[in-house]
């Protein structure tokens, strides 16, 4: 059993040992001992991917605010057969292998058929780091039937969905069971871009790109979304100076996250002769941890799934000039520094 797989246990010594201490606390830290903030309760679906990779450890570092049930693989960075195969070596990093289910969902988009970006990602999706090979198997059941089964379940808007990767497990989720919608907190989701241009087309983001019908879907469900685009992925950029304090942490997930940085960062400079790479997937788990650190606003999203050569763009009302009602919180700042800062005190929390 892994340190973190004792972390219910240890927290609850540690609380024991809080309270029994706790005539010597001021009431109110006594009182934030006894009721601390509920955690909360969330689904990752992912297409792991270098920053999918870095987004789940953050969230799994975070699990005094964050109970993060399972993570649902879907085809995007990669096909889903590497997709799930790493979703399950990212939980063994964070000394989740038996405490965090891993599902596989849908194998291609809705209505397209898949494009990868395996050309940044590399062949594995995880390229920059040695992979061992998972030590533990999927869960049975498709990752759609587990959502819409956990949902109906789960008390009315509760559970958060965090989507990194393209939507086509939820939107297949909703268009079976719209009843989950009832079930659902809010999803928050990385992609698209506004204010940034797109980073496969011109005018697209990749995770929306890969199936835009799935994004109509979402954008369309009524439930509340908060959106992590490309316009806030470009304010807090890797750099080398912020990789080198997670290669200090001599950790096992510290060097992963650090690897995986510097992996993103060679690609970029390769590629566009800069030395920094978009910090894409963690800035959703990162909103979900502490969202002080960024600002947006409500605005309406729609969903290009025709156009010749907008196929995927995000078309966002940032003046309202459309009359179309807001469907979504559209981020596009963010306290960089403090996004680093909660990065590395949560990857330091894993082994
Ligand atoms: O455009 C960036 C998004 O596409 C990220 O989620 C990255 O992992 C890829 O899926
Ligand atoms: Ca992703």
């Amino acid at each position: 059993m892994s340190d973190t797989d004792d972390f219910p246990r240890r927290a609850f010594l540690k609380g024991s040992l809080a309270l029994a201490a706790g005539a010597l606390l001021p009431t109110t830290a006594w009182a934030s001992t006894m009721n601390p903030t509920p955690r909360r309760p969330v689904i990752i679906d992912t297409d792991p991917g270098q920053d999918d990779a870095i987004a789940i450890l953050f969230a799994l570092g975070a699990s005094d605010r964050l109970d993060v049930r399972a993570l649902t693989a879907v085809a995007g960075n990669v096909p889903l057969d590497l997709t799930e195969r790493n979703a399950r070596i990212i939980r063994d990093w964070a000394g989740r292998t038996t405490t965090l289910p891993v599902y596989a969902g849908c194998p291609r988009p809705l209505v397209r058929e898949l494009v990868t970006a395996a050309n940044v990602h590399g062949k594995t999706g995880l390229e920059g780091v040695t992979l061992h090979e998972p030590l533990a198997p999927l869960a049975p059941g498709h990752a759609v039937n587990y959502l819409i089964e956990t949902l109906r379940a789960a008390a009315p808007h509760s559970v958060t969905i965090c989507s990194l990767g393209p939507l086509t497990n939820l939107a297949t989720a909703l268009t079976e069971a719209p009843d989950i919608r009832d079930h659902l907190s809010e999803i928050v989701l990385m992609g698209g871009a506004f204010f940034e241009r797109g980073n496969i087309t011109p005018a697209a983001e990749f995770n929306v790109y890969v199936d835009p019908q799935a994004a109509q879907i979402v954008f369309s469900s009524g439930v509340p979304i908060v959106v992590l685009p490309r316009d806030v992925a470009v304010k807090a950029p890797i750099t080398p100076a912020r990789i080198a304090p997670f290669r200090t942490l001599g950790t096992r997930c510290g060097t992963v996250v650090a690897d995986i940085m510097t992996a993103e960062v060679a690609y970029q400079k390769g590629r566009h002769g800069v030395e920094e790479a978009p910090m894409y997937d963690p800035t959703a788990t990162g909103y979900l941890i502490d969202p002080t650190l960024f600002k947006g606003r409500q605005v309406n999203v729609e969903i290009e799934t025709t156009g010749e050569w907008t196929l995927g763009e995000t078309v966002v009302d940032w003046t309202g000039h459309s009359g179309r009602a807001p469907n979504a919180l559209w981020i596009n700042e963010v306290d960089a520094d403090g996004f680093y800062a909660a990065l590395r005190a949560n990857i330091a929390n894993l082994p």
